[in-house]
Order: structure tokens, then sequence, then C-alpha cells
């Protein structure tokens, strides 16, 4: 789909770490150098045409990252480097106002550590308790568990739209709809689902949702936060500094900019945030419900001529997204990855962030392969090629 939009295609890559980070089409590489060689100035502080320009490009992308997800208002979304960054300020910044002791948290094993690690650590401090919604024999989750998994106690659910390992897409309207019923907070990790899937916060009742450009074709040390207005005008910032204060005084007064600004202390990364812009026009003109279908028809292609190669453990066969996730039998999965770098073909191996998933997948290292717009089937048969040639593996090993 579309394979010379991506310079970096003429390196004669295959690039299958897609659930890492992505590879840029050249108009998001056009937007960031057009801002360094035609305007660049900061965002939000001068007077003069350049500062202008960037003001509005800048919040122009707001509007963009509203529309294509459906926000209320403009002032709903906030920049942040990602979605690390924005879950980390959800999570210190506003469930730590409203988590009390015995309340209860739900997530699930297969989540990134970005939406494990800071709630053990609010929960160190404030005693809720965090509890997994279970996972089901393909490790995906099912609705009739998160019912089964809510208590008068839980105030929270705070589960990834896609999860990065099984890449099983979540019900997340349901879950949406069973939150709003229940009043609980409802928290999307959409850092695998933004470059693949139509999100709409409104009809699928998310509070708060987390995203990071250069997963979806944009760059790198950007992203966004959305949250409900209400909310947000409730949440502390992690950062004070410029650019986010009215006015401070010698007498210790001081007052913050309205949301969104309040959040966005410092310069930000203002050429990251065009480049954001840029690479959701290029996703809206191509279609997510085209790109989904066609990554997912990869995935299915992928598993089938997979069946042809001895000794492959596929983790999640059922799984409906561009991801498979598989090991060769008794063979480390880094020494896979490595083996398949020999022919140009790159997949991650490890854990992938989710360290508690090996409880329930029995394995503590995988190699994932998530497919994209610009992979295509020639590739994956070169892969399965190469791993049917699994007997050589250790043969450049001295
Ligand atoms: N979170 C990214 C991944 O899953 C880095 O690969």
């Amino acid at each position: 789909m579309r394979l010379e939009d991506f310079p970096i295609l003429k390196n004669n890559i295959i690039y299958f770490d897609n659930g890492a980070t992505t590879f840029k089409p050249q108009k998001v590489i056009d937007k960031i150098n057009e801002y360094y060689k035609e305007y660049t100035s900061n965002a939000h502080r001068g007077d003069y045409d350049y500062s202008l320009k960037v003001d509005t490009e800048y919040e122009n992308v707001r509007v963009k990252i509203k529309d294509f997800i459906n926000a209320k208002q403009k002032e709903e979304i906030v920049f942040t480097s990602g979605t690390t960054h924005s879950l980390n300020q959800v999570i210190f910044g506003y469930c730590s106002k409203i988590l009390k002791e015995g309340d209860e948290v739900l997530i699930s094993k297969a989540e990134h550590a970005s939406n494990v690690l800071p709630w053990m650590i609010l929960s160190e401090k404030i005693g809720f308790n965090i509890k997994y919604i279970p996972l089901d024999s393909n490790y995906e989750i099912n609705i009739e568990d998160v019912k089964k998994s809510i208590t008068d106690k839980t105030k929270i659910i705070s589960l990834a739209h896609v999860s990065n390992v099984i890449g099983d897409i979540r019900p997340i309207k349901e879950i949406g709809s069973i939150c709003k019923e229940r009043n609980i907070l409802f928290i999307v990790d959409a850092a695998q689902s933004i470059g693949h899937l139509k999100i709409d916060v409104e009809d699928m009742n998310i509070d708060f949702l987390a995203a990071s450009a250069h997963k979806m074709l944009g760059p790198t040390g950007t992203g966004f936060l959305y949250g409900k207005m209400d909310y947000l005008k409730e949440t502390d910032p992690l950062m004070y500094g410029g650019g986010m204060n009215s006015y401070f005084e010698s007498d210790f007064t001081y007052e913050l900019k309205n949301v969104p600004l309040k959040f966005e202390a410092g310069t930000q990364n203002i050429a990251g945030v065009l480049g954001m812009g840029a690479a959701i026009d290029y996703l809206k003109e191509i279609g997510l419900d085209k790109i989904h279908e066609y990554e997912y028809e990869l995935k299915k292609y992928a598993v089938s001529k997979l069946k042809e190669v001895p000794n492959i453990i596929i983790y999640n066969e059922k799984s409906k997204s561009g991801c498979l996730t598989f090991n060769i039998d008794k063979v480390f999965s880094q020494d896979t990855a490595v083996f398949l770098n020999n022919y140009n073909i790159c997949v991650r191996s490890g854990n992938h962030c989710a360290k508690i998933l090996k409880d329930e997948i029995g394995a503590t290292n995988t190699c994932r392969a998530i497919f994209y717009l610009y992979n295509t089937k020639e590739e994956i048969d070169k892969f399965v090629e190469v791993l049917k040639m699994q007997d050589k593996i250790y043969d450049n090993i001295v």
C-alpha cells in the first residue's frame, strides 16, 4: 500500500517491528523540515509573523486530533511526549486524587509497563488494590470476564485498546458503557491502536486516552493525552514552569493557565506536533478501516504460511490485528531475531515491556512481527523462507 511514500524502504529492509515504532512517509518528514527550514520559532510566546504561524499550525494539530478521535473540544487534547507520559500524567495527576485505601483498579497481565508500574508505585502510597481481569484461553480479554471482575470497590479500569504482544482488540465500547453505568473511570492506552483502528472517545465512553505519534507514522517524542474536560480541570500538572502559568509573584501567589496549556510546561516538541498532524492527514487520506483490513489480511496470510514451517509456536493466532507473536521451539527469541536480521528482516524479541504476561503464556521471551500498511505478502514469503532455514540459526555464531 503506497510503498513509494516511505523513503526508508529504498534500503531494501523488511521491517516488521511496527509495534515499537513505524516508518515515516515523506509528507511527515517534509512537514518537520518545513518547520525547521521555513518558520522556526517558539509557540505561544512571540508576536511576530513566524511565531504567529507556528501558533496557528500548532493549535491546528489539536483540532486534527480532536476530529480524529471525536473529542468534544480541542482543549481536551494535551500534547505530551507520548503514551507513557500521558498515562503517568493521568495516573499521578488525577487518579492519585480520587483513589483511597481499599479501592480497586482493574488492569490485565497483558498490559505494557506504562500501564502497570505507575499503578504499582501509586498503590504503595495510597493502598488501593490492583486486580487483574483474567485473560481467556487465547490470552485475550472478553467482556464477561470484565463484568465478573468489577466489584463495588472498582474505581478505575485501565486497559490497552490493542495489547502490544497478543494484538487482541479489546471490546472498548462495551467496557466503556459498563464503566459509564457503574461510575468507573475508564482509561485507554491507545499506543497500538491509534494508527490502526478508528477511535471515537464519545461513542466508546473513554474518559482518558493516551497515544504516541511515532506508532502512527509520526515523529518520536510526541503524542497526546485526551481527557474529558471536567476531569482535566481537576488534574494536576506533572511539570511546572514557563508557558503553563498566568502569573506568579514574589509573595508566592500564582495562577496556572487553563486546560490544556497548564499541562504543557516548557518549550514543547513543536516539530514533533506538526509532524503528528501530517501523520494524521496521511492516515485519514488512506482510511483506518482500509489499513486495518490490510494488516489483518497480512497477519492471516503469515499464520497460514507459518504452518509450513516446522517447530513454530504462535501465541496469538486468533487475535484480529496485524500482530504475530511466535517462537521457534527451543530457540531463544533473540537468537531468532538476530538470525532474521542477517536477512534484513526486523522483528522485536524479548518481553515487549509486558513483563507479567509470561505468567499467562508460559514464555518469558517471544518474537513479535506487527504488520503495517507498507508491508507486503512478498515480504512475508521471504520471512517464512528464512524461518524454514532454522537449522542454520547458529552457523554464524563463533
Ligand atoms: N511499546 C513498544 C513496543 O511494544 C516499544 O514495542
